[in-house]
């Protein structure tokens, strides 16, 4: 297993669009499982009040940015919680000279774990806040950068366009194909992913990937089709990625929208912080839904295609597991008793805002 790989703060925000999970799960039932990841998938799911959510990540680090986002959320105001993640650079109207992320943490209740955590680091999320901090989050970043400053490409006027129409026309006529092109079969290459990302635990290495095309090849051509059928202004992945921030509020993730907020807040769940290993946990509670991000592409064979059946005996009927694959689907799941959801699998695929994910969608019968 890639514990080394998993083993830092490698997701504050930008990795899973949540949408599709928050669209399946379905309102007030008895428990949840879900893979921390950065919180932002999981949080959102609060919102639905389950009785219990359990959370699990192998790395600490993730359960304590889950921690601090969901304590946050909970005992900020809407706007102070925008600003204290880094959605926005200010508390509106408050104080003239600026407001401190500081004083806000300060009031916060925290496990002492968390709370010394994130207070060691503090000149990390001081200035702009949380959501950009994680490895990925910068890697992103640092390629909007080499693409607007060394390629000279300008992508502002496609995120401009209000609607389809508008966007694809401006895409067809000034999206810097060549040079995209050829830049992205250096930076997507697998040498790169597995060097630089995944620290040799790439699940897109030509002798563990299922998908045909080369990891460039996969991005261009998946990219081309999110830029011919979802308004990019409205994403924040693709935001961050061409523009280097979320710069249009109509592009903010899930969790950032009022009305999640609001729900989460209100929310009565019992939220169990779990580290560890997902197989260990899964089998010892029935749950009602299962998120597990693509954490499958990182298990050996055997214990991916049966994860279904491990399942703890009391999962009830209509119980659902939502899986994610990146480059490496599960090739031989046993799906006894279970169904595949194959028209919401295509639907969460066309839904994605970050347009690489493949969707494993099942249901128990
Ligand atoms: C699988 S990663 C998300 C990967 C990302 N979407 C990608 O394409 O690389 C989400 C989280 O799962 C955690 N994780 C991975 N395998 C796990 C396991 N077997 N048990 C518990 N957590 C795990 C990681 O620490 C990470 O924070």
């Amino acid at each position: 297993m890639a514990t080394e790989y998993f083993s830092s703060l490698n997701y504050t925000l930008a990795n899973e669009d949540t949408i599709v999970e928050y669209e399946l799960l379905p309102m007030n039932v008895d428990r949840v499982f879900s893979i921390a990841g950065s919180g932002a998938r999981c949080l959102p799911l609060l919102a639905k009040n389950p009785k219990v959510l359990d959370i699990i990540d192998m790395s600490q680090e993730q359960i304590y940015l889950c921690e601090l986002r969901y304590e946050s959320m909970r005992q900020l105001s809407e706007a102070e919680w925008l600003f204290f993640m880094g959605y926005r650079g200010a508390i509106q109207k408050l104080k003239l000279e600026g407001d401190s992320r500081l004083e806000l943490f300060e009031k916060l209740s925290l496990s002492d774990k968390t709370r010394s955590f994130w207070l060691e680091r503090k000149n990390s999320w001081i200035g702009k806040g949380f959501i950009l901090l994680g490895r990925w989050e910068s890697h992103f970043q640092k390629l909007g950068k080499i693409f607007r400053d060394y390629l000279q490409c300008d992508f502002s006027s496609i995120f401009q366009a209000q609607n389809l129409q508008e966007q694809i026309s401006i895409y067809e006529k000034e999206w810097p194909r060549v040079r995209w092109n050829s830049f992205m079969r250096i930076l997507a290459s697998e040498y790169v992913f597995n060097k630089f990302l995944y620290k040799g635990h790439f699940s897109g290495k030509e002798e563990h990937r299922t998908e045909q095309r080369p990891p460039y090849q996969f991005i261009i051509e998946e990219f081309d089709r999110i830029f011919r059928s979802q308004l990019v202004r409205k994403n924040y992945f693709m935001q961050i990625l061409f523009l280097g921030e979320i710069r249009y509020e109509e592009g903010l993730p899930l969790e950032a929208h009022s009305e999640c907020i609001q729900k989460v807040k209100k929310s009565t769940t019992k939220l169990n912080y779990h580290v560890g290993n997902l197989l260990e946990l899964l089998p010892k509670n029935a749950y009602d839904f299962i998120s597990l991000s693509d954490t499958i592409s990182y298990i050996p064979d055997a214990a991916a295609n049966e994860i279904l059946q491990k399942l703890n005996p009391q999962t009830s009927r209509g119980s659902q597991m939502v899986i994610r694959s990146f480059m490496r689907k599960p090739k031989q799941i046993n799906t006894e008793n279970w169904s595949v959801l194959k028209e919401k699998e295509v639907w969460a695929h066309d839904v994605d805002g970050t347009g690489v994910y493949e969707f494993h969608i099942y249901q128990k019968h």
